[in-house]
């Protein structure tokens, strides 16, 4: 049977298309990068994915489409692309799940939700929020995108410990590490469902 083909959809840095590009390569997931989707021109994340010679899409980095013409075009590429699921790495747009892609659209939230998640919880905001709090653990989330924000049902969650002397960059870089465990761990479930 041909491996799995999956879109990653992506606005900014990259570091989990990366790990994924470098796992599927090694041959370490049973899947294919069938299509790199970014929302916005010139990001670190296209470069890394012409290193890699994958496929890419820049859709409407003017931001000239609603939520909805958004969606319907972005899933659209992904179906040309004949990719069967969508994982979002840092993707910062906000999309209308289409019924028939329910359970195939995978996010990763840097927290262990439903704790700080939400609108406006995305980056270094959710890191202070959490040292705010005063939490003593923190830690990322796996989970199926639905139509709320960092809502759907959880593949899969790690956590990490919040040390005193913690600031926000000591501490995202410690989520991080549990990420770039989590995600492809989560994908493998989702593969083998
Ligand atoms: C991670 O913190 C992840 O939890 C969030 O985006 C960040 C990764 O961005 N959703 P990238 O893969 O480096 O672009």
């Amino acid at each position: 049977m041909s491996p799995s083909r999956i879109a990653v959809f992506v606005s900014g840095t990259g570091r989990h298309l990366d790990n994924f590009a470098r796992l599927t390569q090694a041959g370490e997931l049973d899947c294919e990068i069938g299509l790199v989707l970014s929302n916005r021109i010139g990001v670190k994340a296209l470069e890394r994915a012409a290193r890699f010679e994958l496929e890419t899409l820049v859709l409407d980095p003017e931001r000239e489409l609603d939520e909805d013409s958004f969606s319907r075009r972005a899933f659209e590429a992904v179906e040309t692309a004949r990719c069967q699921t969508v994982l979002l790495a840092g993707f910062l747009r906000r999309l209308a799940l289409p019924e028939h892609w329910r359970g195939r659209v995978l996010n990763i939230h840097p927290a262990l939700l439903p704790s700080f998640g939400g609108k406006g919880f995305y980056g270094d905001r959710v890191h202070a929020a959490v040292l705010e709090r005063g939490c003593r653990v923190s830690g990322c989330t796996v989970h199926y995108v639905d139509e709320q924000y960092d809502h759907g049902p959880i593949l899969v969650q790690k956590a990490v410990d919040v040390r005193p002397d913690d600031d926000v960059h000591s501490l995202a870089a410690r989520v991080f590490e549990a990420e770039l465990v989590a995600y492809p761990e989560a994908l493998r479930a989702h593969l083998e469902k």
